[in-house]
Parts: structure tokens; sequence; C-alpha cells
């Protein structure tokens, strides 16, 4: 059974090492999606309010054991202020000098951040030693650790695995609301129910179709990834985006679905540019015409037509759970942006469990400007929600397990 919070005692006074996923996307020092960000702010105010030290501490990106600039956590020590409404000091070491006076000096209900754990090789180490070796200075920070990344449950990282060894460890309320959404869609999920899969790498996807499709009744796929379906099946895909070495692979899934009566819908039209760019000039092209286009020579398929949008929104509509991840096209460029719209449209009309799966989705969700509280809930855990959807153990979890 997890150990969460309720069981931590007292925590007034106490040096509490709390592990947040705060890696949003900085744009020449801007946070484009402080999604995550606002996600950890209900944890980081119980603590405050209980009176415990907060020592935050998060990865960002994958500066790979070098003190980048691009990747320090600064600028989101000043939004966390924002959303706080109270200062957070920001230690610009992770486990050196500056770390350990923040620790040192912080009031009850006082917060500090840690610069970016990754700047540090050892935590993200392949061998378990230099790990335990960075959690050990880490754990001289604090008395307890409250683990409630959930975007990072699956990598066996310091501050993610060996640290919750070392120091009692609890998982915190955004691990525990995560795992509340991701168990419905895993144990008994409300039917109709429907996965809507995009994004650009059917390769990423096929361990969470595998494992799920004995469970759905639908399956809807869009992205980039569509198009390494759609030559499955025998089409041209011009310049798309496609892995000829997973054809083979799909063509095997497609025919488990049929035989396990899952329903796949496909795209029946797609927006075909002429570049890869916002401004490219595109048209729509249906199927029965895919061979006679250029989208059989050149054309770059850069979303869903109109008609897969209709088709694929109907499918999320009339469904009871649906679970979404992965854009349906280069939402990024508002010419094709139109299919992950209509998804996205539906999902937060859907009467039902609407689950986004993070990552891509949940942000494309914020930026085309949706209300996020209509959502039935959008996951800040990208591979850690489908990995947990593919039934894998996640390391960060197990560890927090009696
Ligand atoms: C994510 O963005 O999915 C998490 O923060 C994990 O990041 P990582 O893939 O770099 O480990």
């Amino acid at each position: 059974m997890l150990r969460t919070l309720h069981a931590a005692g007292d925590l007034a006074g106490k040096r509490v090492i709390l592990r947040c996923d705060l890696n949003v996307p900085i744009k020449n020092g801007v946070i484009t999606d402080d999604g995550r960000i606002r996600a950890s702010i209900p944890t980081i105010r119980k603590l405050v309010d209980l009176g415990a030290k907060v020592i935050l501490c998060s990865h960002l990106g994958r500066p790979e054991g070098e003190p980048i600039l691009e990747f320090s956590l600064a600028p989101v020590a000043l939004r966390l202020e924002e959303l706080l409404g109270q200062p957070v000091v920001f230690a610009n070491d992770t486990v050196g000098p500056q770390a350990k006076a923040a620790a040192k000096l912080l009031e009850d209900g006082g917060v500090a951040l840690l610069e970016n754990l990754r700047f540090s090789k050892d935590e993200t180490s392949k061998d378990p030693k230099e790990r335990e070796r960075f959690a050990m200075k880490l754990a001289d920070l604090g008395e307890i650790l409250v683990s409630d990344g959930f975007g990072v449950v699956h990598r066996k990282q310091a501050s993610v695995f060996e640290l919750a060894k070392i120091i009692p460890s609890y998982a915190g309320g955004l691990i525990e609301s995560e795992l509340e959404v991701l168990n419905k869609l895993t144990h008994d999920p409300v039917r109709p129910y429907t996965v809507v899969l995009g994004g650009s790498k059917v390769s990423d996807k096929l361990g969470v179709l595998g494992h799920l499709l004995p469970k759905v009744d639908r399956l809807v796929i869009g992205g980039g990834m569509v198009f390494t379906v759609l030559a499955a099946l025998g089409h041209k895909v011009g310049k798309s985006l496609l892995e000829s070495d997973q054809i083979a692979t799909v063509k095997i899934f497609l025919e488990q679905a049929a035989a396990l009566g899952v329903e796949v819908i496909l795209p029946t039209d797609i927006l075909v540019a002429s570049s890869f760019a916002p401004d490219a000039e595109f048209e729509v092209v249906a199927f029965d015409k895919i061979e006679s286009t250029s989208f059989g020579e050149s054309g770059i398929g850069l979303d869903i037509g109109p008609e897969s949008a209709k088709s694929f929104a109907a499918a999320v509509s009339s469904s009871k759970t649906v679970f979404w991840n992965g854009p349906m096209g280069v939402f990024e460029f508002a010419n094709f942006a139109g299919g992950t719209r209509a998804v996205a449209h539906a999902l937060s009309n859907l009467d039902g469990l609407g689950v986004v799966g993070g990552g891509d989705s949940a942000a494309a969700v914020r930026l085309l400007g949706f209300d996020e509280s209509k959502f039935g809930h959008i996951s800040t855990g990208g591979g850690a929600s489908l990995e947990f959807l593919e039934g894998k153990h996640l390391p960060g979890l197990e560890v927090l397990n009696d």
C-alpha cells in the first residue's frame, strides 16, 4: 500500500524535501506552460500550512550533468512565488553550500527551491552507487521526503528512488490524485471506453497500445503516428512522418484489434501541406484520392482533415470513458490545430470521465485556450501515465509502497 502524507505524523518544524516535477517548457527565460507548477501548488501549500520547512527539488530538461543556464530552475522559483504568494528562496546549487544554507535557515512554513537536480550527473546515473552517493547528499538537507513528481515516477533516479529508501518517504497529494484517476482507466472503466492516440511516433505508443487493446472498445488514431498505420494499410504517405521499421508490427497489431472486436477509427482525410511550416500551402486530401494527389509524392500530412475531426469528436462524445494522449496534428501551427482542437473540445464536453494523458496533449489543451476545469483530469505525466497504463513497474511508486 502506498505510504501517503497522512501517515507522516506531525510535520511542524520538520525539514521536508518535496520532490516535484517542475519540468516545464521555458523559452528565452519565459515559462510557456506552467501547468506542472500549478499542479504542484496544493501539496506545497499543505506542507506550508502544516508548518514544515519545505525544500523543493526537481529536474528541468536533460542537461546531462552540466550546469547549463537554459536549464536553470530560477524562472520556476519566481513563478512559484507568484502562485504561492510568499517568498521562495532559490539556491543556485543542488547539494552545495547555497542549498545547505537555504535548508538550514528556512523558517517554519518557509519554502526554498534547489537548482536543477540533473546538473549533477549522479542524479540520472545508470550506476546505483553513484545515484546513492547523490541521494545521501540530498538526504543531509532534510528529515523526510515527500515524493510528488508524478511525471518522473517511471525514472529510477536518485531523488525519485534511492532518496526514498534513505529517509522516511511518503507520496504527496498530486501522486495520490493521479493514481486515483488512472486506476479508473485500468479497473473496470465505464463503457464505451475509447482511447485516442496521436503524437509523432507509433513506436512510443506500441507498448500502451498492446496493453490497452483487450480493455478498450474503440481506438482512435491520429497525429504523426497515423502515417505509419496508413502505410501499413497500403497507402502512400509522401514525406509525412513514417517509421518504416514499425510497419510489420503495426499490421500485426491491426489484426489483433480486429480479432478482439476493437473498433479502430482512422482519419478519412488529411491536411496535406507543401512543407513543414506554419504558413505552408495545404489541401484537404480524402482517402479515395490518396494515390493520385501530391500527398503520394511530396506532400506532408500535418493534421487530420475536417471530416476526420468530426468523426473523431463523435467517437469521443459517444463514450463514457476516454483517455487521450498525443495531438492530432501540428497544433503549434494555427492552420494545423483543427484536429487537436476538435478532440479537446469533445473531451471537455464529455458526459463521462475524460482524461488528458499529459505531455503534448496537456500543453495543447492549455495553448489552445481550453478551460482546464472542464476536463475530468489532465495528467502531469506524459511518459509516466503511459507506462502506468502499460502496467509497467514504476520505481518511483514501488519505493513508496509498504
Ligand atoms: C516528462 O517531461 O515527461 C518528465 O518530466 C520526465 O522527464 P524525462 O523524460 O526527461 O525523464
